[in-house]
């Protein structure tokens, strides 16, 4: 979660973090993430990549409900040395860099309410820690997101954060994996929605192209709706493998002279897995 504010806000201690105050949340809150959870967890068996299964048992814990953050970190921390600590919003990026570098997760202490269980525009305790903390039980996913904070932070000294940007966007958030001849998900932006759940996977609209680093930094993201292009990764390994072996400032120099491309296109060279039809992103658009 990044945002533009620059110092932090009352209560909230000089990295940004503030207490979960897990004693806090309603039993309609609790009920609503049972909910939440339930509906997810019954969805994404054969949907979702197997590492975010494995990962899921993290997160039940000795009751249901919400998770109280400090008892989800020994488990986390058991597994992987990460934790998760609680910001009160947005947080700048270099704060959020940091965190990450140092294998600590930031996630919002809120949760939707029950008119929003399908849609809400800024990340919550559901959308940020069922969506993310599984993953980051997996010894590999583990290793790419302390990557990232350091490449963040790295980006930043050369003025390109908005393309590494595109890389969290379309792997963290949004990415596909390959399983076989069968296709995954593990972005945290799906796998914590049910509607997109659905959709990234086994809608004929989306483009479903083969990851590619300079291609996909050169791709803008839609923040408002379904995604018109998702990417697909050959697994966690080569994930890590291409973005720690690369030297990035080779390529955010090109980056520099070569056009942003839309959401939706498909190039001469992209590997792809799905020539989407993009029937639904037109069927949103504005005659
Ligand atoms: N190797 C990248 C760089 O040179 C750092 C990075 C690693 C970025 C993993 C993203 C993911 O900046
Ligand atoms: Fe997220």
């Amino acid at each position: 979660m990044v945002g533009s504010l620059s110092s932090p806000p009352p209560g909230a201690a000089p990295d940004w973090t503030v207490p979960q105050d897990w004693p806090r949340y309603t039993a309609e809150e609790h009920a609503l993430w049972d909910d939440l959870f339930a509906r997810q967890a019954a969805l994404l068996p054969g949907r979702v990549a197997p590492a975010f299964l494995a990962g899921l048992d993290m997160l039940r814990l000795s009751r249901p409900g919400i998770p109280d953050f400090s008892e989800l970190n020994e488990r986390l921390f058991a597994a992987t040395r990460w934790t998760v600590v609680a910001v009160p919003g947005l947080v700048p990026d270099a704060v959020f860099f940091e965190h990450l570098a140092n294998r600590r997760f930031v996630a919002g202490r809120f949760l939707r309410t029950r008119a929003q269980i399908d849609y809400l525009e800024e990340p919550d305790i559901f959308h940020d820690v069922f969506g993310h903390v599984p993953l980051l039980a997996d010894p590999v996913f583990a290793d790419y997101m302390q990557a990232y904070g350091e490449g963040g932070l790295r980006s930043m000294r050369f003025g390109a954060l908005h393309k590494l940007a595109r890389l969290y966007w379309y792997t963290v958030e949004f990415g596909l994996l390959r399983d076989g001849g069968d296709l995954k998900l593990y972005g945290a932006g799906i796998v914590s929605s049910r509607t997109e759940s659905l959709f990234a996977r086994d809608d004929p609209s989306p483009n479903r192209l083969g990851f590619d680093l300079l291609r996909l930094m050169r791709t803008n993201y839609r923040i408002d709706d379904f995604q018109e292009t998702y990417f697909v990764i050959d697994s966690f390994e080569d994930l890590l493998r291409q973005t720690i072996e690369t030297d990035f400032e080779p390529l955010y120099a090109a980056l520099e002279t070569l056009d942003d491309l839309a959401p939706a296109d498909v190039l001469a060279e992209d590997l792809v897995l799905h020539r989407g039809d993009q029937s639904y992103a037109r069927g949103r658009r504005p005659a």
